[in-house]
């Protein structure tokens, strides 16, 4: 049947790219294998709806948690109080994962840019923790950079994927 083939190919591309990821970071990487093994499940518009009709918004959360940590850098880093942008960089270098149901129709709707969406979220983990460092050392051109280097992170993956998620789960707002 030609939607078995259309959609066997998608489950086989699903898993290349899934596959050809290098070493994902830690916040993706455990929905990889249950993603590949229900792609055809989260492939029915049916069953991927119900689903999040139900579930509770946690992306939207951890993105509000992360513009709020966001805000106490971009003051701490003006204040110099570097305790507080310690804190505040490890709240986004080390944030929460959506639950593996949310987490399995993300990575199904980004499909084969899934590792575009995983590498923005690396990019920005990686400068809060070089934000984090700074911090430590009082070093105030080094947390500046790292900052901008994080927000970039940020931008880039709105400029890419906020859009198509907000028209793909309305039920968010
Ligand atoms: C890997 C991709 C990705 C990265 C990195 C990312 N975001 Fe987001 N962000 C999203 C997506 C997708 C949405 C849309 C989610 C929705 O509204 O359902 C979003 C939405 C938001 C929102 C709007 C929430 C609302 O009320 O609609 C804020 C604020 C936000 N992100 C802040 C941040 C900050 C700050 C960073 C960097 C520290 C960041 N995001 C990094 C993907 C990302």
């Amino acid at each position: 049947m030609k939607g078995e083939n259309r959609a066997g190919r998608r489950v086989a591309a699903e898993r290349h790219s899934v596959a050809g990821i290098p070493a994902p970071g830690r916040y993706w990487t455990g929905a990889a294998a249950a993603l590949a093994a229900c792609l055809a499940l989260a492939n029915l518009p049916a069953v991927a709806d119900g689903a999040d009709a139900r579930e509770p918004p946690a992306l939207r959360g951890i993105m509000l948690d992360l513009d709020g940590a966001r805000q106490a850098i971009a003051d701490g880093i003006a204040r110099e109080d570097w305790r507080a942008v310690a804190e505040a960089a490890r709240r986004i270098a080390e944030h929460p994962q959506p639950p593996l149901a949310e987490k399995m129709r993300i990575l199904a709707f980004v499909g084969s840019d899934a590792g575009r969406f995983r590498g923005y979220d690396r990019q920005a983990r990686e400068a809060a923790r070089a934000i984090g460092k700074a911090a430590r050392r009082q070093d105030r051109p080094a947390a500046a950079a790292a900052f901008a280097a994080m927000q970039d992170a940020c931008i880039a993956c709105h400029a890419t994927f906020r859009k198509p998620f907000q028209e793909r789960f309305p039920a968010r707002r």
